[in-house]
């Protein structure tokens, strides 16, 4: 039988300080051997954001013992590792600091590989660790810093087809929420306010829908939003919920207007019978899902999203990111240098070019 190759993930880039141990054989669900993630929602929580010093901090607080607790819940030490893999950027620079250094300490002292993972890149590949799928993939990468539409073709080879002229997605679901006084994170508050509102009261602008092409824009939306509210004074319960339900409403018929444009570039080049991929915070939206696997099947291909955990920042995307970079030689020096940013797709155009030929 093969060794499994078992990796250590470090992620530190935003205000998630999080450790996993995650193995390359066996079926999916038995990869991950451990999986922490330590939130600091409270630490920012009274600045209805995260400040950058605060999180540097607190990961370095925190990052040791979370590290031997992964080891410690994977049954496993250092002696059993093939890699070590934290994310190296994009971020907040201080933060991914802490996670790249104590990287590097561990592959120094034991002796082992280090991998400088893209976090983006972590998001991109997680549905291959949870659910197999073949390259090469549609992916819908939605988070609190990014929004992009990204053919993914292999490992390293990203093709972006669209991304965002102004806000991502999870900026514009945080920003409404703060606007309705529902508190940070703004996608779950958002979400869960939705549920009790009509979508219909509040009719609010989707940007570049019906418009070719695959970018997204977000701040008109959230500026128009901030008009209603200003208009309506004081909000009672029912209004914020109906304000939800608006804001949430119109910043999926933008996503999924762009990704059936996403859909046709991608089917034009690579045929059917491939797989739409979620990932990034905002795919752990629950009203989101479901209507991007109906645009999957309306394309002749197959949605596949990891679970809501796996879709917000966690490490055992890191780690296994690590797992198919080491597997293919692409090991990091350890002179790496931290990238506060670090486009996926370093051949990108900036939107409102890119992707304008199939
Ligand atoms: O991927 P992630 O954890 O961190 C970044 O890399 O940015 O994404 C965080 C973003 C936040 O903007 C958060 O509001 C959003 O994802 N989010 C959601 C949901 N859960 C998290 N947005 C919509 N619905 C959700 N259920
Ligand atoms: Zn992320």
């Amino acid at each position: 039988m093969v060794p499994a190759m078992r990796v250590l993930g470090i992620e530190t880039s935003c205000d998630e300080t999080a450790a996993a141990v995650v193995d390359d054989v066996g079926a999916p669900a038995m990869r991950i051997c451990a999986n922490l993630v330590l939130s600091q929602l409270v630490e920012h929580q009274p600045y209805g954001g995260v400040v950058p010093e605060i999180a540097a901090r607190a990961h370095l607080e925190h990052l040791d013992g979370l590290i031997a607790r992964a080891l410690d819940t994977a049954g496993c030490s250092f002696d059993d590792l093939a890699g070590i893999a934290a994310t190296g950027g994009p971020g907040l620079i201080g933060g991914v600091m802490v996670g790249v250094m104590e990287a590097k300490a561990i592959a120094y002292v034991r002796g082992v590989p280090l991998v400088a993972v893209n976090h983006l890149e972590g998001h991109a590949l997680s549905a291959r660790l949870t659910d197999d799928v073949a390259f090469p993939y549609l992916l819908l990468l939605v988070s609190g810093g990014h929004c992009q539409l990204v053919a993914v073709e292999g490992v390293g080879a990203y093709r972006r087809l669209g991304t965002t002229f102004d806000d991502a997605a999870g900026e514009c679901f945080d920003k409404g929420a703060k606007l309705l006084g529902l508190g940070y994170p703004g996608g779950p508050a958002i979400e869960y306010a939705a549920c009790a509102g009509d979508a219909k009261r509040f009719p609010l602008p989707r940007p570049l829908v019906g418009r070719p092409g695959c970018d997204f824009s977000f701040s008109g939306l959230k500026t128009a939003l901030a008009e209603t509210v200003r208009r309506q004074g004081t909000l009672d319960e029912r209004t914020r919920c109906d304000l939800a339900a608006a804001l949430q409403s119109a910043i999926l018929d933008c996503l999924l207007d762009r990704a059936a444009h996403a859909a046709a570039q991608f089917t034009a080049r690579h045929g059917d019978g491939h797989a739409v991929v979620a990932a990034g915070g905002v795919a752990a939206n629950s009203v989101l899902r479901p209507r991007l696997a109906q645009l999957a099947a309306d394309w002749g291909l197959r949605f596949v999203a990891p679970p809501p955990a796996l879709c917000t920042d966690n490490a055992a995307m890191i780690a296994w990111a690590g797992v198919e970079r080491l597997k293919l030689g692409l090991v990091d020096s350890l002179d790496f240098a931290p990238r506060p940013r670090w486009p996926l797709d370093e051949l990108a155009q900036p939107a409102g070019l890119a992707g304008a030929a199939p």
